[in-house]
């Protein structure tokens, strides 16, 4: 038994991921042109995604880590809390590119953009592997993302489900009965 086993169906595969994160690093370099930023990876699921993406962009780049978590442990994002910021010289004057595994919502990236934005960041830009428009109950869209989703939970490639999934090298939905 493996984790492999709790999955239904792929959505997103390693080669199609690698395709999309090589387009949107070339959309964000291009965005910032001659000037360095930094990378803000929102933990923990973010942390696959930057990874992958920090490696095809050119530019002159740092990067600094958030922690943010919502309490429960479901498929229903709850309250956020933030755990942790970057330091004030990382974020002050600074222009930032705000990096998260999924939009939702936009309760969590709405926040923490607001977050990083009273601490005196420069300019504040978002990238997002996911983005599930159909869910928003906040008005915000990224500047860069992946792949668009239909409303359905998916796990893997840093997403998870009750701390769990986060290594499958691709996208996919879990089956049903593990969750509902
Ligand atoms: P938002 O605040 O509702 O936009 O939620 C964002 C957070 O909820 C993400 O950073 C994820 O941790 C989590 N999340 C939302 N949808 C999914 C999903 O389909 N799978 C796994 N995590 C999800
Ligand atoms: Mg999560």
């Amino acid at each position: 038994m493996s984790v492999h086993d709790d999955i239904d169906r792929i959505l997103f595969d390693e080669q199609q991921i690698k395709t999309a994160i090589d387009r949107v690093a070339a959309e964000v370099s291009r965005g910032y042109g001659d000037r360095g930023f930094t990378v803000v990876s929102v933990l923990k699921g973010s942390c696959v995604f930057a990874s992958d993406l920090i490696r095809r962009i050119p530019n002159r780049i740092e990067l600094a880590f958030l922690a943010a978590s919502s309490y429960g442990a479901g498929t229903e994002s709850g309250e956020l809390r933030i755990d942790f910021v970057p330091t004030g010289s990382e974020i002050e004057d600074r222009d930032l590119l705000l990096v998260d595994d999924i939009l939702d919502t936009g309760r969590t990236l709405s926040k923490l953009r607001e977050e990083l934005q009273r601490r005196g960041a420069r300019s504040v830009r978002t990238c997002v592997f996911l983005d599930k428009p159909s869910r928003r109950s906040v008005p915000i869209s990224a500047d860069f993302r992946c792949f668009e989703v239909e409303n359905l939970f998916v796990v893997g490639y840093g997403l998870d489900y009750a701390g769990r999934y986060r290594n499958l090298p691709y996208v996919g939905a879990l089956r049903r009965e593990l969750y509902s």
